[in-house]
């Protein structure tokens, strides 16, 4: 397990027409639903906002999991607000790596200095992936959720 978690090869692609039905068809787990918009939401927000940035979480030519981001030209903070794996390939690495990727991406852009995340206090699975990945927790935002913060390497 531990291998493959170091090994996990994934890429982000913009959605598509391609491939938005496999997008909207990844699933959660019953306990997982609260967590995180529906895709089908997010897709539907990403389209009246231009900041926006959805990504398609692909492993070799498989749809695996999505998420979404933005990071405004006049603002040196990005916000990635939308994270998920499909259930039947959660725990194989594949989140961390796509984290990873969406880092880079966003690091790539040149005017980024510092990513913020948020997510349920009582969501484990993400605290200790994103903690791992090196966002400080910050404290609860009006609505509840934790907000982290990680910033970038010069
Ligand atoms: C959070 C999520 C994206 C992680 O994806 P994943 O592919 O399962 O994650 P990985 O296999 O790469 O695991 C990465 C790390 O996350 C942590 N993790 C993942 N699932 C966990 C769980 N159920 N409990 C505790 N830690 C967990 C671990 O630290 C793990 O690293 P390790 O195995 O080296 O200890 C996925 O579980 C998911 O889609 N959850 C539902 C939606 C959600 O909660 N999104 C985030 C809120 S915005």
């Amino acid at each position: 397990m531990a291998d493959q978690q170091k090994t996990a090869k994934v890429h982000l692609e913009p959605v598509t027409e391609a491939n938005r039905a496999l997008v909207t068809s990844l699933t959660l787990g019953p306990d997982q639903l609260s967590f995180v918009a529906t895709n089908s939401d997010s897709l539907g927000e990403a389209a009246l906002d231009e900041d926006a940035r959805p990504r398609v979480v692909m492993t070799e030519n498989r749809v695996i999991g999505f998420l979404m981001y933005e990071a405004p030209e006049d603002d040196d903070e990005a916000r990635i607000y939308r994270f998920m794996i499909d259930r039947a390939h959660q725990g194989r690495g594949y989140g961390k790596a796509a984290l990873r990727e969406a880092l880079e991406e966003i690091r790539s852009l040149g005017h980024v200095r510092h990513v913020s995340i948020c997510y349920a206090p009582e969501n484990e699975g993400a605290r200790q992936l994103y903690r791992a990945a090196g966002f400080v927790e910050e404290g609860l935002d009006e609505d509840g959720e934790m907000i982290a913060d990680l910033v970038l390497p010069a």
